[in-house]
């Protein structure tokens, strides 16, 4: 996984909770990388699952919690970083449309080593987008919290709601988003 979700995890803890924590959690995880990360490097998956376990232990908040916050303040931070996956978008729907097509695959070209999930969207109707979500790495709560993140910033009135539908391996969330009329 890349630095940049290591650093922006980390950065997080620092923020919301305190330096200390921070320190804390990555003592207690035996880390190959010794949590040292810069944001262009790329680490083990299996890091930022032992990181947000111990957070979990330390506060007492679920990991799938966590990993949705984590989710929605990353989106902020996309938003800061990346200004121009953004420049003349005008909604959330649109938006998703290109994560897979766009974002995702500059993403790759830039490291061609990412490890990106697939974030299928489909149109249903004017006011209703369906996305399906499938990856290895079973990240649907953080894709949860980017596309809750992306309803607020994009400042739309829609609904979102979450079905499970993994088998094997593979996780596959499908997340309904509608267009309400108020
Ligand atoms: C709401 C929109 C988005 C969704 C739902 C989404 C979803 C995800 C998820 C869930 C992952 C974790 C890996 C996995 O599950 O397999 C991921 C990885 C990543 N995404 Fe996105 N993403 C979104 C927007 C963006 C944007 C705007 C950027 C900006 C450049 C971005 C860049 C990345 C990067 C750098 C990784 C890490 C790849 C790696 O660690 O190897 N994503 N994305």
């Amino acid at each position: 996984m890349k630095g940049i979700v290591f650093c922006e995890f980390l950065d997080m803890v620092d923020t919301a909770i305190s330096p200390d924590m921070t320190e804390k959690i990555i003592e207690q995880c035996d880390l190959p990388s010794g949590g040292v990360y810069t944001t262009v490097g790329t680490y083990d998956h299996d890091e930022i699952i032992t990181l947000v376990a111990a957070l979990s232990k330390e506060t007492g908040a679920p990991v799938a919690e966590l990993v949705k916050t984590f989710g929605l303040h990353l989106f902020g931070r996309f938003v800061a970083l990346y200004p121009q996956f953004f420049e003349g978008v005008e909604n959330v729907f649109d938006f998703l449309d290109t994560v897979d097509a766009k974002i995702h695959v500059d993403v790759r070209k830039l490291y061609p080593e990412a490890q990106l999930p697939s974030i299928c969207c489909e149109r249903v109707g004017e006011d209703r987008l369906e996305l399906l979500y499938e990856s290895g790495r079973a990240m649907g709560d953080l894709a949860e919290g980017l596309i809750e993140s992306a309803i607020t910033h994009f400042d739309e009135n829609i609904s979102m709601s979450r079905e499970d539908i993994s088998s094997g391996s593979v996780q596959r969330v499908r997340f309904v988003l509608e267009k309400s009329s108020a």
